[in-house]
C-alpha cells in the first residue's frame, strides 16, 4: 500500500503514542446513534490540538533547512500559532507570528486571554496586522525582514496546511483504521474543515484505508464553493507526494459556520455545552462546537449516507473558551 511512502518523509516525533479513540455512551444515548471521538484535543504539547501532527513533518523540514525561527500566522486566538510556538519553545527556536483580529472585537478576553495569554507566556514575537488578506505574501515579507536581521526563518502557512503538514492526518487515518479494525465499522467521520490540511490528510488516508466510510468536512470559515478548491489542492498535492491518487468525492457541509469564521453561533455553543454536560469533554466555539453542531443536525436530518457509528475528530481548541467568555 502506497501510504507506506509516508515513512520516506523526515519526521520529528512529537506525539509519542496514538491519541485515544473513545466511545461516548451518554452522547450516543442522547442522539440515538453510536458516537465515537478521536481525542486529538489531548495531543501532548501545550494543551493539545490537531496542529501537532502537522508540525511533526513541518518542523522536521525546518530543522533540516537549518532554521532558527518558526514563522507563521493566524487569528489572535489561533490554536495553530499556540502549538507552533510551543514546539519552537521545546526546540529552542524563536517563534514569530503575524496575528489578525478577524472579528474586529475589542473584548478584553479575546485580545488578552485564552490562546493569546499562552503566547505571552511563551514569549512569542507578535506582529499585529490589520488583516491576513494575502497571508502567503505577508509571511514572505516578514521572512525577508527576519533574514535581513540575520535569522533563518522557516515559514509555516496558516493552519500548517500544505501537503507536507497534511501528512500528519494521513497518519491519523492510519491510527483510526488500526484502532477500529475488528471493533467498529464507522459509517462516517466528521471533522472541522478550516485551512483544510486536516480534512485533506484524512481524505487521502481514509479513501485508501476505509473506503466505505464517508468523510464529512464541516466548514468553519467559508461556503463550499470556496472551501472545495482548498481541500482539493492540498489532497492532490499530498496524494502526488505519496505517489498515489485521491479521486473520491469530497463531502462538505457549509450550513454551520454562520455568521462567520471566529464568531460563535447558538447551535455551536449548544454543542459545546452538550459535550461538557454529557461527557465532560470541552469543544471550542470556533471549530469543534460548529462541527459537532453539524454532526448532530446531520443525524436529525438524515444527511449521512449510511446507518452506523460515527467518529468525531476532536481537533482541540478548548483554550479559546476563555477568550469567548
Ligand atoms: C481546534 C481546531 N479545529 C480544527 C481546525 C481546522 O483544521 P484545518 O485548519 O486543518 O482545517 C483548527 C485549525 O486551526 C483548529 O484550531
Amino acid at each position: 500500500m502506497s501510504l507506506h511512502n509516508i515513512a520516506n518523509f523526515p519526521r520529528l516525533e512529537l506525539l509519542g503514542s496514538p491519541t485515544p479513540l473513545e466511545h461516548l455512551p451518554r452522547l450516543s444515548d442522547y442522539l440515538g446513534r453510536d458516537i465515537f471521538i478521536k481525542r486529538d484535543d489531548v495531543t501532548p504539547v501545550a494543551l493539545g490540538g490537531n496542529k501537532l501532527r502537522k508540525l511533526e513533518f513541518l518542523v522536521a523540514d525546518a530543522l533540516r533547512a537549518g532554521a532558527d525561527v518558526l514563522l507563521t500566522a493566524g487569528a489572535i486566538q489561533s490554536n495553530h500559532v499556540r502549538q507552533t510556538a510551543a514546539v519552537a519553545a521545546k526546540l529552542g527556536l524563536k517563534c514569530v507570528a503575524l496575528l489578525e483580529n478577524p472579528i474586529g472585537t475589542t473584548a478584553e478576553n479575546y485580545l488578552h486571554n485564552g490562546n493569546r495569554l499562552l503566547l505571552e507566556l511563551m514569549n512569542t514575537e507578535i506582529v499585529m496586522v490589520d488583516a491576513l488578506h494575502a497571508p502567503d505574501v505577508q509571511l514572505e515579507q516578514q521572512a525577508t525582514l527576519l533574514e535581513a536581521q540575520g535569522f533563518r526563518p522557516y515559514t509555516i502557512p496558516v493552519g500548517g496546511s500544505n501537503a507536507l503538514g497534511a501528512l500528519g492526518y494521513v497518519d491519523c487515518a492510519q491510527e483510526i483504521a488500526h484502532q477500529s479494525e475488528g471493533v467498529v465499522d464507522f459509517a462516517a467521520v466528521v471533522v472541522a474543515s478550516g485551512s483544510a490540511g486536516t480534512h485533506a490528510g484524512l481524505a487521502v488516508g481514509l479513501e485508501h484505508l476505509l473506503p466505505d466510510t464517508e468523510l464529512v468536512g464541516v466548514t468553519v470559515s467559508r461556503k463550499i464553493a470556496d472551501q472545495l478548491p482548498k481541500v482539493d489542492k492540498i489532497r492532490h498535492e499530498l496524494a502526488r507526494s505519496l505517489e498515489m491518487v485521491s479521486s473520491a468525492p469530497v463531502t462538505l457541509w457549509d450550513d454551520y459556520f454562520a455568521p462567520r469564521y471566529g464568531e460563535p453561533n447558538e447551535e455551536g455553543m449548544e454543542a459545546v455545552k452538550l459535550l461538557a454536560r454529557l461527557e465532560g469533554i470541552f469543544l471550542d466555539p470556533v471549530y469543534t462546537g460548529k462541527a459537532m453542531a453539524g454532526l448532530i443536525d446531520g443525524i436529525s436530518q438524515n444527511r449521512f449516507r449510511r446507518e452506523g457509528p460515527i467518529v468525531f475528530i476532536h481537533t482541540g481548541g478548548a483554550p479559546a473558551l476563555f477568550a469567548y467568555r
